[in-house]
């Protein structure tokens, strides 16, 4: 899978090496996406408080750190500042994106982007066929962002959030030649 970012070196703000965080960087901005750890949830809920009407606790996180099917992970950008977060889930052959959000003073330069890409390659490395989410009929800017990467709207989940607003299912199907 291409982006405009290319993987340079892996880096990681906790240890100074590791191999499951991935520095990227397309010539102007350096992301690093690492595993969450519970030491960032306090940057990871000063965005999530913002970012939603009704935002996941602190221990809906922890269950996130603890469950064995999630793999929760965080951006950082070149100073170390946590950017975004994204919260996905691999169970046998499916993948989910059950939370995902950016600092709101750094949307729009593709770290959504590149958080979405490294889910659909790590589930891709994990034997995925495909990758699901929702999201609210009115979110135009994450709709777009998941249409761009290549994820289909496949169904409508009526009066599905607090608000009575629908949800649209959206769905990343791993072509056979894709998958590992
Ligand atoms: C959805 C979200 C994660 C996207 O993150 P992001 O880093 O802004 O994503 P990207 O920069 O890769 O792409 C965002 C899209 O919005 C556009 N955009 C431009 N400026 C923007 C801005 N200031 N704010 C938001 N979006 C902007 C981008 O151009 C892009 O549109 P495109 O796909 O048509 O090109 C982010 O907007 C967010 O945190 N929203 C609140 C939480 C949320 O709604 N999460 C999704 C739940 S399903």
């Amino acid at each position: 899978m291409s982006n405009r970012f290319s993987r340079e070196k892996r880096v990681c703000k906790a240890s100074g090496v590791c191999l499951l965080c991935v520095k990227m960087s397309d010539g102007l901005h350096d992301i690093t996406i690492c595993p969450m750890q519970e030491q960032d949830l306090p940057e990871v809920l000063a965005i999530e408080n913002v970012s939603y009407p009704r935002p996941w606790s602190r221990t809906h996180f922890l269950d996130e750190l603890s469950s064995s099917y999630a793999f929760p992970l965080v951006a950082f950008d070149q100073d170390g500042c946590l950017v975004g977060y994204i919260c996905p889930m691999l169970l046998l052959d499916e993948g989910h994106i059950l939370n995902v959000a950016v600092h709101s003073d750094c949307r729009g330069r593709g770290v959504g982007e590149l958080l979405v890409r490294r889910v659909l390659d790590d589930c891709k490395l994990g034997g995925a066929e495909s990758v699901t989410l929702e999201v609210r009929t009115s979110n135009t800017s994450a709709r777009s962002l998941y249409r761009r990467i290549g994820f289909e709207e496949t169904g409508l989940r009526k009066r599905y959030y607090e608000n009575g607003e629908d949800a649209i299912l959206m769905e990343y199907r791993f072509a056979d030649e894709d998958r590992v």
